[in-house]
């Protein structure tokens, strides 16, 4: 099978590259909005693969168009390429709609047109459940108004892959739901790389124990949870990788055109004071932290109910949350060059 990867140089997509080309063929296409050039190599020598990359803006019909003509012998897709940053979409949102819409309707444009059957992986989130009415959450959570123009891109394309799917009958695809992905390659060769100052709570915490950045802010410790912190489901990013080739596996195995949703987490909730806590433990490193007021827009608690994926794709995750927060600081060392 040939799968094309968007967004492939990226966080996610590097990682289930490396895990991809072990089995399968694989060409990339990325602009490298936000990912390096040098991924495509460190990825080739963990995996000892040649994959081959098309520098390609997805929101560009031409540039699509040429890519589909150049590898019309793709069976599999798998597109992560888009823009995540929950607080930027609130402040460009039609740079969110224009980027992350626009390059799923160019894919799913030619996809129509190819004679040929394709298994499709979209990158969804756990950001379409909103607030849970239940926990753990379950795919049959209502979907409710997403928070951030990023939400409400993922919720967009969720629908215009189940429609498309319902008319194309070569079309076979599934939404990732994916619960909060952690952690690097056991390599420490790639792994997360935030432009600018991290968001996110991991890249945050390395950072920060690396010395690039300043001490560590916890966002609210008023929540209604045991110790007041935010709970999360992390979920190690190899794991993560592993789920996309068993989706891609089920959907090859399926006869006819489908359309289905799968939660992506270790169904076990962490709070931020708990990853502190085991960040400390494993690594040995201290991390040095105040309390400030909430994020706007942060919940008390989300984890997964991933028995679906569990029973259905035959996936389950591997890594504990220790094994990937060490991975996630080895993967900063490494990066940063730091010897201990
Ligand atoms: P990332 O930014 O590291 O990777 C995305 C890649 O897509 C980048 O290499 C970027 O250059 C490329 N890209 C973006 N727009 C493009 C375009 N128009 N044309 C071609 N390439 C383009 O992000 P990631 O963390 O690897 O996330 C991958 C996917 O998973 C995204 O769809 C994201 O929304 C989704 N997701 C991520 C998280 C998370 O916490 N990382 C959580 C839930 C869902
Ligand atoms: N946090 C801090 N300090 C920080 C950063 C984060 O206390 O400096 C806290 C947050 O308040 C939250 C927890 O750490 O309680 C996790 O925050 P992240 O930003 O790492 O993760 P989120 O759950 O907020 O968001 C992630 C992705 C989003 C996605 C969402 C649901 O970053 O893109 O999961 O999928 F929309």
């Amino acid at each position: 099978m040939k799968v094309l990867v968007t967004g492939g140089l990226g966080y996610i997509g590097s990682h289930t590259c490396v895990e991809l080309s072990k089995k399968y063929s694989v060409v990339i296409a990325d602009n490298l909005i936000n990912s390096e050039i040098e991924v495509l190599d460190r990825i080739n020598n963990i995996a000892h693969s040649k994959v081959i990359f098309e520098k390609i803006d997805l929101r560009n019909k031409k540039e699509v168009a040429f890519l589909f003509e150049k590898h019309g012998d793709i069976t599999g897709i798998i597109h992560f390429a888009a823009l995540k940053a929950v607080g930027e979409s609130i402040e460009k949102p039609l740079l969110y709609y224009e980027n992350n819409i626009n390059s799923l309707l160019n894919i799913l444009e030619q996809v129509q047109q190819l004679n040929s059957e394709i298994n499709f992986i979209f990158s969804s989130s756990c950001t379409v459940y909103g607030v849970p009415l239940n926990l753990p959450i379950t795919e049959e959570e209502p979907i409710k108004k997403a928070f951030s123009p990023y939400g409400e891109t993922k919720q967009i394309c969720e629908n215009i892959i189940s429609s498309s799917s319902k008319l194309n009958m070569n079309l076979k695809s599934i939404s990732l739901r994916y619960f909060n992905p952690i952690g690097a390659h056991e390599s420490a060769a790639i792994g997360e790389l935030p432009l600018g100052k991290p968001q996110n709570l991991i890249p945050y915490i390395t950072q920060s124990v690396a010395g690039v950045r300043g001490d560590l802010t916890i966002f609210g410790n008023d929540y209604n949870t045991p110790d007041g912190t935010c709970i999360r489901d992390y979920i190690h990013v190899v794991d993560l990788a592993d789920a996309h080739i068993k989706a891609l596996e089920y959907l090859s195995d399926k006869e006819f055109s489908t359309n289905e949703v799968f939660n992506i987490g270790t169904g076990k909730g962490t709070s931020v004071m708990e990853i502190i806590n085991s960040f400390q433990d494993c690594t040995g490193k201290k991390i040095n932290y105040k309390i400030g007021g909430r994020r706007k827009g942060d919940i008390d608690a989300t984890f997964a109910d991933n028995r679906k994926s569990l029973n259905t794709l035959s996936w389950s995750p591997r890594y504990s949350i220790e094994q990937a927060l060490e991975s996630a600081w080895n993967w900063e060392k490494n990066y940063r060059e730091i010897s201990e």
